[in-house]
This record gives structure tokens, C-alpha cells and sequence, in this order.
């Protein structure tokens, strides 16, 4: 069998060190593959005024997979600062590549699992009946639409004449906004469209077929956003009807991020907007141990990129050796893995992962509960390294 491609975008500070760490353990698992680097991040918008460049998207184009390590992202006045003076007022404005990327390829599925991995000393826990300790397990998949909603880039402040005009037109915008200057009035939009609902939707009942979750639960707000949680709210209740023995409910987000906390453990699949399924699906990951842990696939028609949530951590970019935790970069590869049908290999990780996080002995900073810093190598951290060969060994 010919070896795959994989397109590797490091990216900036971590990203780089959680990416190379992670094909260590794909090679130990005997996944082959041919890796092509692509370039993205912030060195790439200093230097060439385009933190996304062309080379890159030709390069995902062509191999369809790739994982991702973090972006840096920052403020549009600190990133024109940092443009290579050369190309100042060529009108290069900074927008975040990852962002970028899911709209280039319509990565519309947002996948976000959430499950406990026994030891986690970062484990949520709460009081239970005459003050128990109790530690649920949580065993939550967040598919969060990716590409539409708040996050959608439709939005201006003072309004061209038209868009002003026509919103004009709607009772409720005339009465309760069309008493500001139209130069002081911002507006981002919330569009939610039948197809991409569908198809967030779709994804989810068809993945709670596949891996027996009994629940399938839409969290938005269909009682005041009434067109767009609406929308989506009465694409799942026909969709329901296709599968037997899934049972469908729907919560509000308020609501829903006072319940998790409460009894996660009743939770199986979540089905999200762009914002909302955000805002779940942090909300989860923090029960499960955080950043370090969290993991995430965004998967398009053709493309898909598979990625950790957290970022870039500035802060610890030049700690030598590194002390991030790289098990949720893994974890991603995981998902990648199942994407490609490699889900023995997947498997095996996973295995393994829980092996080293159950036996306890070998932790990374953030499960010590330790402030990040060279130091806690000293206290008896692992290092990111030491981390990934334990995740080796117990292969
Ligand atoms: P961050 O996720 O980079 O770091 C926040 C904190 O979480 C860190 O200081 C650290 O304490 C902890 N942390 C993160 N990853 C960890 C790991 N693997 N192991 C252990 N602890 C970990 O978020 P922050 O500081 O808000 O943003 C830093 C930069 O990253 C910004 O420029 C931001 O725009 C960018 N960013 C990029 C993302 C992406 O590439 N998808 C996502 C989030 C932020
Ligand atoms: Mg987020």
C-alpha cells in the first residue's frame, strides 16, 4: 500500500513542540505516512504579510489531511506594529489563519470529544448526598457547526446605507436601535443556513448510531433566537425520527453551562451553533482536565484538520526542555486516525494515553496542578518529552 500524505502546520510557540512530540508516538504505533511541512503563524505574516500563504492552502488542497499544532494570534493595531516595515500600507490587514482555514475549505464540522481518563487528577468532582466526594465520568462529543453563525465575518460597524435600509424595514429594529446614529450602531450577524445545519446535525445522530450514545442533545436558545436555534432545533426533530433508540432533547446554553457541572455524566452527544458549541464545548473540556486534554477535528467535504484547542502559550515557548502537555495534540492524532480508518491505530493510542494517566506516575505540570515554569521539572513534572515517551513505552 502506498503511504499516505499528511500536510504538518507546526505553527507558532507550542504548536511546534506538541506537533514533532505527537509523530513520535504515530510512528510508534506503526502508522506510516509521508509528512509535508506547510507553513502558517505569525512569522509568515511579519515576514510576507499573510499569516495563511497560498502555498499552504495549495499543499491542503492536494493532500485533503493535515494536523495542526497553534496560532499566534493578536490584536490588529500589535500585528500591523510587527509587519515588516517594507510592506507597511500595502493594505495587509491580520485575520487569524485557523479561522482562515475553516472558512477557505468549509471545514463545517466542528468535533470536540470530552471523556474522562481514569487517574486524571484534573478531573471535575463535586459533593454529592451527605457531602460524598463523588468524580462523574464524563462522556460528551460537542459537534459545533464551524463556519456559520456569529463567527460568520458578516458584520460592520455604521452600516453601509442599504443593509441599514432594509433592517429598517424590521419593526423591532426600527423601535429599539433606529433612535442611535447609524455611525454608532455595530452589527455582527447570526446566518445559519439549511444545508450546514443539516449537515452538523446529521453528523452527530450519525455518530451516536455508530458508537451506541443513547442521547443526542441540542444546546441553543430556540425560545428568544427564534429563527436561527429554531431552525436548527426543527431539523433535529425530524432527523430524530430516523433513528431508532436515540433519544433526543434540547437545552438552552444558559442553562446548560449551569447543568454541567451539575450531572455531565447525563450527557452523551451535544449539537451546537458556531458560538454556542465554542462556549459547550470549553465548558466540558474543563471537566476533563483543560487545555492539555482537550481535543479537536474540523472536517470539511474534502479537507480536514485536526488540532488541539489550545493555543499557542507564548509563555512557555522558550522553556527548554518543554513542559506542555502534549496529550491533547495525541488525542487529535487520534482523531485523525479514526478519519482515515486507522481506528485500530487510534485505539492503541488511546490505550495508552490512559494507561500513563491511570498509572499516575508520570505527569505533566498541569496534572501536578503546578504554575507553569522551568522549575517544576525540579518538582517532579515531566517534561513534554518524558510525557510522550511514557505514552511510547506504554504502547
Ligand atoms: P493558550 O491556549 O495558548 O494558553 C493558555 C494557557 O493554557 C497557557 O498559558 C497554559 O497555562 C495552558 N496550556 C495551554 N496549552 C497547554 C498544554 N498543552 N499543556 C499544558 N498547559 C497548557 O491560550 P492564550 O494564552 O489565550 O493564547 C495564546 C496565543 O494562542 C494567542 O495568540 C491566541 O490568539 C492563540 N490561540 C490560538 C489558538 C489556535 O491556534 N487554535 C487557540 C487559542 C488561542
Ligand atoms: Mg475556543
Amino acid at each position: 500500500m502506498s503511504k499516505r500524505t499528511i500536510v504538518t502546520m507546526p505553527g507558532d510557540g507550542i504548536g511546534k513542540v506538541v506537533l514533532d512530540e505527537t509523530l513520535r508516538v504515530l510512528d510508534a504505533v506503526g502508522f506510516e505516512a509521508e509528512y509535508v511541512h506547510a507553513d502558517i503563524g505569525w512569522k509568515f505574516w511579519c515576514n510576507e504579510g499573510n499569516p495563511l500563504p497560498q502555498r499552504t492552502l495549495e499543499l491542503l488542497e492536494e493532500h485533503k489531511i493535515a494536523l495542526f499544532g497553534a496560532i499566534t494570534s493578536k490584536p490588529k493595531s500589535e500585528a500591523a506594529k510587527e509587519l515588516d516595515p517594507a510592506l507597511a500600507d500595502k493594505g495587509y490587514v491580520y485575520y487569524s489563519p485557523i479561522v482562515g482555514l475553516r472558512q477557505h475549505f468549509k471545514l463545517d464540522l466542528c468535533i470536540r470529544p470530552c471523556r474522562t481518563l481514569k487517574g486524571n487528577p484534573l478531573n471535575f468532582i463535586r459533593r454529592g448526598k451527605g457531602g460524598v466526594i463523588e468524580e462523574p465520568e464524563v462522556d460528551v462529543v460537542v459537534f459545533r457547526q464551524n463556519t456559520e453563525g456569529l463567527y460568520g465575518g458578516v458584520e460592520w460597524t455604521d452600516p453601509p446605507k442599504q443593509v441599514y435600509d432594509a433592517l429598517m424595514t424590521h419593526p423591532k429594529f426600527a423601535k429599539n436601535f433606529g433612535w442611535s446614529p447609524k455611525d454608532e450602531v455595530a452589527i455582527s450577524t447570526r446566518i445559519f443556513t439549511k444545508k450546514y445545519s443539516e449537515r452538523i446535525c446529521r453528523a452527530a445522530f450519525d455518530y451516536a448510531e455508530k458508537f451506541g450514545y443513547k442521547k443526542v442533545t441540542l444546546c441553543e436558545k430556540p425560545n428568544v433566537i427564534r429563527e436561527t436555534s429554531g431552525m436548527m432545533l426543527a431539523i433535529c426533530r425530524e432527523m430524530e425520527k430516523e433513528y431508532d433508540g436515540i433519544q433526543f432533547n434540547f437545552t438552552n446554553i444558559d442553562a446548560q453551562m449551569m447543568w454541567l457541572t451539575k450531572n455531565p455524566e447525563t450527557y452523551g452527544i451535544l449539537i451546537a451553533g458556531n458560538m454556542f458549541g465554542d462556549i459547550v464545548s470549553d465548558g466540558f473540556a474543563g471537566l476533563i482536565g483543560g487545555l492539555g486534554f482537550a481535543c479537536s477535528a474540523n472536517i470539511g467535504e474534502e479537507v480536514a484538520i485536526f488540532e488541539p484547542t489550545h493555543g499557542s502559550a507564548p509563555k512557555y515557548e522558550n522553556l527548554n526542555p518543554s513542559i506542555v502537555n502534549p496529550i491533547a495534540m495525541v488525542m487529535s492524532a487520534c482523531m485523525m486516525l479514526d478519519h482515515i480508518n486507522e481506528a485500530e491505530k487510534a485505539a492503541k493510542i488511546r490505550k495508552a494515553v490512559a494507561k500513563v494517566v491511570e498509572d499516575g506516575k508520570i505527569q505533566a505540570y498541569d496534572m501536578m496542578k503546578l504554575r507553569g515554569c522551568q522549575e517544576v521539572l525540579d518538582q517532579g513534572a515531566a517534561s513534554t518529552s518524558e510525557m510522550t515517551d511514557a505514552i511510547i513505552a506504554s504502547l
